[in-house]
């Protein structure tokens, strides 16, 4: 494949607003895509604000798996509306899965947007912007199901591989963990699951330009990088399958402390990557393998293409390949006739995997999918909420044992920023501002947040200064969500 050569900072186009600014929900994936629209823009001219007040550009990059998750840009688009009666000229744009859906539902919130613009579409947003300035009226690129025919499908991913490797690595921008795309889209088509619709087909970038650019990461000051893909353990490039391009990306980049993957799917994750991560010490024991339910009946329903049975036996052959692994979950809740008995048997598979941490999401029909046509949602919101709490307090239960195991322990962790964080800038979920947690101006020391190669959150007092490095913590106390500790 032929790609592009990196995009050159130019001139700022005379038509261009400057001021642009970002906020992203949902997915690690959105968070890239972010980043890579930023520095698309960056590159031309653009100003990055941490405020949509001060912005003249103002871009939601939005998810569409849950309804909730568009419920709070639907909100962000009600102040936008009426911060535009006063300032007609503010451009307003939707970026990502829920532009990409633009279902029926959606027009009227729609109708006042500058742009709206699909996830395998972005590289096409600068000029986008430009055709907006140009005065062109709304304008929209969205992939529709075309890019799921073959023969756009190669043309679609070189213009989106160019948004890849149009990546600004300069120090000046670098932050200590970087994402990078290994696989585009998803196949599974899973019955409740929008991904697929809105991200298209399955397709996975060059090992080569992979390398490349966690190596160029790396040299900017990267001390983490976590591979994404919807199923990473299905990458396949000719003949490099997954486990290969683990070993690769670790053993050419033996500066990068730190190595990561999300998400795995349960079938076909091979002994060969586990043997992978056995044998290669900066590849961290963390594992996040969404079971979305342990009743048989369920997952046949979903469409997942795996037993509770074959899902605890690769967790037992991870763990045996890895003793020190932390396994995080997705479940889901209220899904379409579940029973008090399916209910109960995820409950029993949390008890069985003992997960380092599950994020629980209530059942949410999204249009479009099979789960929706197929399956009327009839778990009532009660039920739904009462089998979430039950699940999430099992879970603390059982997130505090493994939290505890660690009191007394030292563990290296990486230093991410001042401990009070955003209200918005929660793990999983929620939304984030597309603004480095920038380092804190005080040097006699603050309370400091932290990662552990597992992915366990630890609080300690030390130098601001070491944000963004690795350091030495001894955990002194335990909670069902984080633990704390002191700077050895
Ligand atoms: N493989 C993807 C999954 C994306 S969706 C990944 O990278 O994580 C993330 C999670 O949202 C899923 O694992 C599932 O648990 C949840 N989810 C997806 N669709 C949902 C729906 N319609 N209702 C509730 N939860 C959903
Ligand atoms: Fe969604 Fe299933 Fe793919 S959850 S992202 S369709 S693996």
């Amino acid at each position: 494949m032929h790609y592009p050569a990196p995009m050159q900072p130019a001139p700022p186009s005379t038509i261009a607003p400057r001021r642009v600014f970002i906020e992203t929900f949902g997915c690690q994936m959105n968070v890239l895509d972010s980043e890579l629209v930023r520095d698309q823009l960056l590159a031309l001219g653009y100003r990055l604000v941490p405020s949509a007040a001060d912005a003249d550009v103002v871009l939601f990059n939005t998810c569409a798996v849950r309804a909730t998750s568009e419920q709070k840009v639907l909100s962000r688009l009600g102040v936008m509306g009426k911060r535009k009666k006063e300032r007609p000229e503010l451009v307003v744009g939707m970026l990502g899965c829920m532009a990409e859906r633009a279902g029926a539902d959606l027009q009227r919130a729609l109708k006042h947007l500058d742009v709206v613009v699909g996830p395998s579409e972005l590289d096409r947003l600068p000029a986008l912007l430009d055709e907006v300035a140009a005065g062109q009226g709304q304008v929209r690129a969205l992939s529709g199901h075309a890019v799921r025919r073959s023969r756009t499908l190669d043309a679609a991913m070189e213009r989106l591989e160019a948004l890849d490797q149009g990546r600004l690595v300069d120090p000046d921008q670098a932050s200590a963990q970087r994402y990078v795309r290994v696989t585009r889209g998803c196949n599974k088509m899973c019955s409740f699951c929008i991904v697929p619709f809105t991200r298209g087909p399955e397709t996975h970038r060059d090992p080569d330009a992979i390398v490349d650019e966690v190596r160029r990461l790396v040299a900017a000051g990267a001390v983490e990088v976590t591979l994404l893909g919807q199923t990473i353990n299905h990458y396949r490039h000719g003949e490099v399958g997954f486990a290969h391009l683990l070993a690769r990306v670790h053993d050419e980049v033996p500066e990068l402390p730190r190595l990561r993957f999300l998400t795995s799917f349960p079938r076909d994750f091979g002994d060969d990557a586990l043997e992978v991560m056995a044998t290669r010490a900066r590849i961290c024991p963390f594992l996040h393998v969404p079971a979305q339910s342990g009743s048989d009946r369920l997952l046949k329903k979903m469409n997942r293409g795996y037993t509770v049975e074959q899902y605890l036996e690769l967790v037992r052959r991870a763990r045996s390949a890895l003793p020190q692994l932390a396994i995080v979950g997705d479940m889901i809740v209220g899904y379409p006739s579940e029973t008090d008995a399916d209910h109960e048997a995820s409950l029993e598979l949390l008890r069985d995997v003992r997960y380092k941490t599950v994020y629980v999401f209530k059942y949410s029909p999204r249009p479009g999918t099979v789960s929706n046509a197929r399956d009327p949602d009839d778990v009532p919101d009660e039920v739904k909420r009462a089998r979430n709490q039950q699940m999430l307090s099992l879970q603390h239960a059982i997130s505090l044992e493994h939290h505890r195991a660690l009191v007394g322990t030292a563990v290296e962790v990486l230093v991410e920023g001042a401990a009070k964080l955003d209200p918005g800038d929660r793990q999983g979920s929620g939304e984030q501002a597309l603004v480095q947690i920038a380092r804190p101006a005080r040097t006699d020391g603050v309370r400091l947040t932290s990662r552990t190669r597992g992915d366990h959150i630890v609080a300690f007092h030390g130098d601001a200064k070491l944000v963004g490095t690795l350091a030495r913590v001894r955990v002194l106390r335990a909670t069902p969500l984080s633990l704390s500790g002191e700077l050895i």
